[in-house]
């Protein structure tokens, strides 16, 4: 294996390795085998991986501060058998709709640790949310919580909720995944007045027991500082709102939005890091405003999720053009990984057929997609390669399925959960006739 290789792998699952015949192991299965058995593109999870990120997360924070609750961020990417890992290794969950809350409640995850998030939550929606007893609605505005205040009386329920408010602190990532900056459609904002008229009829609210508050400023967020500069602001809010209105922060959650490594450069802060981080400045602040240790909830999807997943293709067509660039391209693209052509999101790829040869190559993995924005990867240095060679590419287990679309009438891909050296196919490949299943002629 050539070093370039083996700094790529560091990125892949925990345990993947290259075998004898050069081919790449994940979680014990050749990807080339896999590709073989249940087709491409085909994404694989090894659930290994997963186990150990939710492990790390819920270790990292609770050392440093015990009363934490680490929450899975559902729209990362949600299936029944996730849940159920999800639910195992003791997380909460974040949903924001009724479907991932359906999926939830199909893996009997326990209702007290789910949190339902959405700045435009319906009112069906609320009410299956009111009517499984979720543990928390984090209230986005003020006409969410009159309408949520309303249905609860209805139902003759008192729901616990958390005030989402925005900071006004911008975390350096891409504009679209940007919420927590003032000109966001998110939250409720401090600087206006808004964040504070949400408080006091909140805790009037007859059938609303206001638990705290919740900020989430974007998403991945590769800074520490960020973090700290809001849970300051947030800190300070509720001191000043508990002097005005008597309001008790007895929890208070910093989102989500921890990065991971898509590259193996530049190196992000790792999940320590970033708990460091936010406790330290958690602890330090509130025992400067004299406010109580709150419950601090923590939403990381991406950084669950990521590492464990790697997409795999076949390369069918290479277009040289000579001095210019040359073209592999892949049976998937931007229908099952939109996020290289939305955020122009970098990825790594090797040759699962090839990871023993020495790369000499550059070419740019191109998508199947009727678009020329349909890159994958862009010149990216490979061993030469063939129609039919496997390309895999890491960090591929947060957003991309989830994001997927049939575009150009394409069935969206099967999902392999491996695991000691076993696969066990967890959504099985799209077929024409699942197409149109749902169209009446
Ligand atoms: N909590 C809240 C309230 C959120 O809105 C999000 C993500 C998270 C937690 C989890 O963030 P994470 O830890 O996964 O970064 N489609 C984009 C990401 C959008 C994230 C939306 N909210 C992407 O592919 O990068």
């Amino acid at each position: 294996m050539s070093p370039n290789n083996s700094s790529i792998l560091s990125i892949f699952p925990f345990n993947t390795k290259v075998n004898s015949q050069g081919h790449l192991v994940i979680g014990g299965c050749d990807a080339t085998a896999l590709a073989q058995e249940f087709g491409t593109p085909l994404y694989v999870l090894d659930e290994f991986t997963i186990r150990t990120k939710c492990q790390e997360f819920r270790f990292e924070f609770s050392k440093r501060y015990p009363d934490i609750l680490v929450i899975y961020a559902a729209k990362a990417f949600i299936n029944p058998s996730l849940a159920n890992i999800i639910k195992q290794e003791g997380l909460g969950m974040d949903v924001v709709s009724g479907g991932e809350l359906s999926i939830a409640q199909s893996a009997a995850f326990p209702p007290e640790k789910v949190y339902f998030h959405g700045n435009n939550k319906t009112a069906s929606e609320l009410k299956l949310a009111l009517n499984w007893g979720i543990g928390r609605v984090v209230v986005d505005n003020l006409f969410e919580l009159d309408l949520l205040n309303k249905m609860a009386q209805e139902t003759n329920k008192k729901q616990d909720i958390l005030l989402r408010i925005n900071p006004g602190v911008d975390p350096h990532t891409h504009r679209f995944t940007t919420t927590g900056i003032l000109d966001s459609k998110f939250g409720l904002p401090l600087t206006t007045g808004q964040a504070e008229a949400a408080i006091i009829r909140a805790s009037s609210a007859s059938h609303l027991s206001l638990l705290g508050l919740h900020f989430h400023l974007g998403s991945p967020i590769s800074e520490i500082n960020p973090y700290q500069v809001a849970i300051e602001l947030a800190l300070k809010f509720a001191q000043k709102m508990k002097a005005k209105h008597g309001f008790d922060l007895r929890e208070l959650s910093p989102g989500g939005g921890f990065a991971v490594q898509y590259t193996p450069r530049p190196k992000i802060p790792s999940v320590s890091d970033y708990a460091d981080a936010i406790v330290s400045k958690l602890k330090y602040v509130s025992d400067k405003l004299n406010l109580a240790h709150p419950r601090c909830t923590i939403e990381p999807g991406r950084g669950v999720l990521a590492q464990a997943g790697v997409a795999l293709y076949s390369i069918g067509s290479i277009k040289k053009i000579p001095k210019v660039r040359t073209y592999a391209a892949v049976d998937g693209g931007i229908g099952d990984n939109i996020r290289p052509a939305l955020y122009q999101a970098k990825y790594e790829a090797i040759v699962a057929n090839k990871a023993n040869q020495e790369m000499t190559t550059k070419v740019t993995i191109a998508g199947r997609y009727c678009e020329s924005g349909d890159i994958l990867v862009k010149d990216v240095v490979l061993p030469p390669l063939s129609p039919g060679d496997i390309i895999a590419i890491p960090a591929s287990g947060a957003y991309s399925i989830p994001m997927s679309s049939n575009y150009n009438a394409v069935p969206r891909p099967a999902i392999v959960m491996v695991k000691d050296g076993e696969p066990r196919l967890v959504r099985r490949r799209e077929s024409y006739q699942d197409l149109i299943s749902l169209d009446i002629n």
